[in-house]
């Protein structure tokens, strides 16, 4: 993670950088991205997945978090993208991301952002359902091109993770089922289309993952299919995608990352030469495990309060910037600005009006009070992607630690932002002008 230590004079650093400036200069609540952190996961990864026999493609799944800035530091470390919406494919073709290394997820695509996906040639389309097959198909027909194409199984394995984050369980709402042969029924329609090129099959059996072998589940699954398909049809699917969700430790990422390559890697490897076929490439999805470690959020404490025992420390944020306690039961820790000897314990809760809007249940930290920063590492997955504007507050600013210096990455909400997509209807206009109305 950041590297958040104390200096001499006992003041909290992010790297280089004191957040008590940063607190001074971009107020809080304060995202703040660490190029040195992302850049060594990327790393760790990239070398992780490294194999003589087996080519990888490393697609980060940009629901986790996405700006045009990490598009370009993305596209500087060599990954891919992996996007779920036509808003995150366009946020990616603007900040110049390269197309042709982006696969586009999602279980409801719709026929303006599958037909934006045709036209920019990206790498591939993952389908989820039949019914967007089809979809596909008219379109390729209509603008005779080829889309190369994956197809989502869903392959029935539980991943030991947060109810909530399971997504290949046998009646998940994701992907083709093997079951009941809807898998199987597509590889045969995706055959006869003109136009659709069916490269090969995906699976991602959920997030935040801590045990393994779920994967190598996986992994037998889909090359089980991919034998199947091979026996059936003639055809040899040469590329596999198993999706992200690789959890983020506490301790030994590192070794974390490494154990999940080898596990992919050697399965592959085995259960291919087992069906004897020949091995597929690879395409992992990594979210949470490339971004969380990278970015911290500060915020500072408004009150602290006594009420039925428990004392309260109340934060400028809360759930509008991280809803993942109050959605997942997610823990988090926190970095008082300066430590101190004695410690109280204090429930970090955030200033929303939802008794849910907790951030950290128990924790011991040093006498809070109004103006105390306090700072919250790895929060990057999910986090800023899922805020909103409950209660009418305004988006955090995000901050781009590069060593020393600091970027202005994302500005800060205004109230006027807001109000920026609203329209008054003119009957209740004071001065009745009908400027921007719109009446169907
Ligand atoms: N690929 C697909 C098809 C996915 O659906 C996801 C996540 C990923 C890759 C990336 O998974 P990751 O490596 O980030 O675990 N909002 C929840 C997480 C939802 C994940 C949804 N899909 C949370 O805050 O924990």
């Amino acid at each position: 993670m950041t590297d958040l230590h104390y200096d001499d004079d006992g003041s909290l650093l992010l790297g280089e950088v004191k957040a008590a400036d940063l607190v001074e200069k971009f107020k809080t609540p304060l995202y703040v991205l660490d190029e040195r952190e992302l850049h060594s996961t990327c790393s760790l990864y990239k070398e992780a997945f490294k194999d003589r026999d087996i080519e990888v493609k490393i697609s980060y799944a940009s629901k986790a978090f996405l700006n045009q800035t990490l598009c370009l530091l993305l596209k500087e470390e060599g990954l891919g993208l992996d996007v779920v919406s036509g808003g995150e494919l366009y946020m990616a073709y603007k900040a110049g991301f390269p197309l042709d290394r982006i696969v586009f997820n999602g279980n409801n695509k719709g026929e303006e952002e599958l037909s934006f996906a045709i036209d920019s040639s990206i790498h591939r389309i993952i389908v989820d359902n039949l019914h967007e097959l089809e979809i596909i198909h008219t379109l390729s027909l209509a603008k005779r091109v080829n889309v190369p194409i994956l197809l989502r199984i869903n392959p029935g394995i539980v991943a030991h993770t947060h109810h909530y984050l399971e997504t290949g369980v046998i009646d998940s709402k994701f992907g083709l089922s093997l079951r009941d042969g809807s898998a199987l029924k597509a590889v045969q329609r995706a055959g006869e289309m003109e136009y659709v090129q069916l490269k090969g099959l995906h699976c991602h059996i959920g997030s935040s993952i801590t045990d393994l072998e779920p994967y190598r589940k996986a992994v037998q699954v889909m090359n089980g299919l991919r034998s199947e398909v091979y026996h059936k049809t003639g055809d040899l699917l040469l590329e596999l995608d198993l999706g992200g969700g690789l959890g983020v430790r506490e301790r030994d990422q590192k070794i974390f990352i490494e154990e999940y390559a080898s596990l992919l890697l050697e399965e592959i490897k085995k259960t291919s030469q087992k069906e004897n076929l020949p091995y597929p490439s690879l395409m992992i999805e990594p979210g949470r495990s490339i971004i969380d470690t990278a970015m911290t959020t500060l915020y500072q404490v408004g009150a602290v309060k006594e009420a039925g025992g428990r004392r309260y420390a109340i934060i400028d944020g809360g759930m509008s910037d991280n809803i993942r306690p109050a959605l997942y039961q997610a823990t988090y820790t926190a970095f008082p600005e300066r430590e101190t000897p004695e410690k109280e314990r204090v429930t970090v809760v955030g200033r929303c009006c939802e008794s849910a809007d907790v951030l950290i249940e128990d924790i011991l930290l040093p006498s809070l009070k109004r103006g105390s920063i306090l700072a919250i590492p790895k929060t990057g997955a999910y986090t800023c992607s899922m805020s909103s504007n409950y209660n009418g507050l305004p988006r955090p600013a995000m901050v781009l630690l590069k060593g020393r210096e600091v970027y202005e990455i994302v500005r800060r909400e205004t109230w006027e932002d807001l109000l920026i997509r609203e329209r008054i209807p003119s009957f209740l206009r004071d001065d009745g002008s009908t400027a921007g109305e719109r009446r169907s």
